[in-house]
């Protein structure tokens, strides 16, 4: 195994779930991330999807203590090389294209892949990828679909994402080809805005006694 599967896997086996994080302001990343830290919830993904995203993947990277910090919704290669620049140290995406993998190829810095069908992990699996990302899981076919992969497509292991919460994060977190899971659930928009960070770590601390 590659050293940069192997970095990444060793950050998705840190905990069941990854807080899958929409930051619409940079001012809440750090409490943010230390409250999911404190619930034990030390790999997090930042999504590319705000302007204030690449501030806060800085900013966690900076001063979150303990937080290994990477960058999701990566769709091209100035993402990713402003999401390395920012300090990630794991890149997300969604789903998988030539340029993604041209850039990943180049960089130190690990990528997790998105693919949702036999076809895309079977691509995958041919560039050296070993760990991907399923999504959107629930919508795609849910933890039945994935443990349908896990046969003919045995040594692929996945984080799913998508629809995952505390109640159906078990029925992927008991498969043999699942690393992890993602989730937003772990980092409520009301409890963020309300600066509830109490509460988040209570939401991690739940996430994080889930046992895979
Ligand atoms: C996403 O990229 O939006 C993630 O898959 C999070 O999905 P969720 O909000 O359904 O957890």
């Amino acid at each position: 195994m590659g050293d940069k599967t192997e970095k990444l896997l060793s950050t998705l086996k840190l905990q069941p779930v990854v807080p899958v994080l929409i930051i619409e302001d940079a001012k809440t990343a750090v409490p943010l991330a230390r409250a999911l830290v404190a619930g034990g919830l030390k790999a997090i993904e930042i999504t590319l999807r705000t302007d204030a995203a690449l501030e806060a993947v800085r900013l966690v990277a900076q001063e979150v203590e303990g937080a290994v910090v990477g960058a999701g919704t990566i769709l091209n290669a100035a993402h990713y090389a402003a999401a390395v620049d920012a300090g990630s140290q794991f890149i997300v995406s969604p789903g998988t294209t030539q340029e993604l993998l041209d850039v990943a190829r180049d960089s130190d810095i690990p990528l997790l892949p998105g693919a949702a069908t036999a076809s895309e992990v079977m691509a995958l699996r041919e560039e050296g990828y070993k760990v991907l990302k399923f999504f959107p899981a629930e919508q795609a076919g849910g933890a039945a679909y994935l443990k349908a992969l896990s046969s003919p497509l045995a040594g692929t292991l996945f984080c799913p994402t998508g629809g995952i919460s505390l109640k159906n994060a078990m029925d992927y977190l008991s498969l043999p080809n699942v690393v992890c899971v993602g989730g937003s659930w772990v980092a409520p928009k009301e409890l963020v805005s309300a600066g509830d960070w109490a509460g988040i770590t209570k939401l991690a601390s739940e996430a994080c006694a889930l046992k895979g």
